[in-house]
């Protein structure tokens, strides 16, 4: 069966501001948010990508949805190039593609009602205003706000932070996407709501066959919504694999390390993994070769000479390493 979502060598470059110096050499200087990334996702997958901050997860998920355009590489979306997408193209893609945001400031206007602001894509696309309520009420029903009275005329303030969230899931879902980005979409929640949101987030997916990307620092919060877990270190994937396979048995260095700094559930086993030291190198001058390697307790001469290849390992579990 052929892929959803077929990814290969996507980068990002960012252009960033010149030092004089860098102006009198000529230099354009770049972020190097997203470097060569290749994966591919079947439909109905749920895939979480998991990293610190600053190590591209969010311009990946921006990159898949075309809100940022791609320096390399192909992204193909249900055989679609992604890339080339425009006109009524792109408007389809529009409705198929959603992202779910982590602020939901971000997407609800303050001073619009929840009516308007889950109708705004609806008109956007141009469904037939006389199809509006039933696909509200259905939509409402998805994310379980429909026994709250009234809800459609109130304004984003006068919700909960977990009733809130459900809105701007029902805004994302009401043109029935097959595909969505999730950045991080219950970070600014407390802990009591957010195991309820990620059930209603789960349901909808199995329900709806969505294909879903869930991006998120959070071990615990990748390990609950999804079963396979990307883990990318300075904008390069490092891993990739079955999410309890890369938390009971991580292969990469960084993600041994990322594993064992998280305390999980029910995942007691040593795993010999030593804490990373160091900050996080600069993006605009990332380490020669192996990314990870001036963190890495085990680099060698090699690391810093070549850039490690994702190998497949393991059945389904890849891994970009020399050491391995
Ligand atoms: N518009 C931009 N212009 C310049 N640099 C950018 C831009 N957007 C992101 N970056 C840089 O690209 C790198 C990756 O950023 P990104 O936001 O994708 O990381 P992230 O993994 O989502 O981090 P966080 O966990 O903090 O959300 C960072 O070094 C960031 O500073
Ligand atoms: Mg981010």
């Amino acid at each position: 069966m052929a892929s959803l979502l077929d990814v290969r060598g996507l980068t990002k470059h960012f252009p960033v501001s010149r030092t004089l110096r860098e102006v009198a050499r000529g230099e354009r200087p770049v972020v190097r948010a997203v470097e060569d990334v290749t994966f591919a996702m079947d439909q109905g997958e749920s895939v979480g990508i998991l990293g610190e901050s600053g190590c591209g997860k969010t311009t990946t998920g921006r990159l898949l949805l075309k809100l940022v355009e791609a320096s390399e590489g192909t992204i193909t979306l249900d055989g679609y190039d992604v890339r080339a997408l425009k006109g009524p193209d792109l408007k389809r893609f529009r409705r198929h593609a959603q992202l779910v945001f982590q602020n939901p400031f971000d997407a609800l206007n303050p001073r619009f009602t929840l009516r308007r602001s889950i109708a705004e894509p609806l008109l956007n696309a141009g469904v037939p205003k006389g199809e509006w309520d039933d696909r509200i009420a259905a939509v409402l029903k998805r994310v379980h706000l429909s026994g709250v009275s009234d809800l459609m005329e109130k304004f984003p303030h006068q919700l909960s932070g977990g009733q809130l969230q459900r809105v701007v899931l029902a805004r994302a879902l009401i043109l029935e996407p097959t595909f969505i980005v999730a950045d991080e979409p219950v970070s600014m929640l407390d802990v009591s709501v957010r195991a309820g949101i990620l059930n209603v987030m789960r349901e909808v997916r199995e329900t709806m066959g969505l294909t879903a990307i869930y991006i998120s620092h959070d071990l615990a919060l990748v390990r609950y919504v999804a079963p396979r877990t990307i883990v990318m270190y300075l904008g390069k994937i490092v891993e990739d694999g079955p999410t309890d396979a890369v938390i009971s048995r991580p292969l990469h260095p960084y993600a041994r390390a990322l594993v064992a700094a998280v305390p999980v559930p029910r995942v007691d086993q040593d795993r010999g993994a030593l804490p990373i030291t160091g900050m996080i190198p600069d993006a605009r001058n990332p380490p020669s070769g192996c990314r990870f390697r001036d963190r890495c307790p085990y680099a060698v001469a090699r690391c810093a000479e070549e850039v490690p290849a994702l190998r497949e390992l393991a059945p389904g579990h890849r891994a970009a390493c020399h050491l391995l």
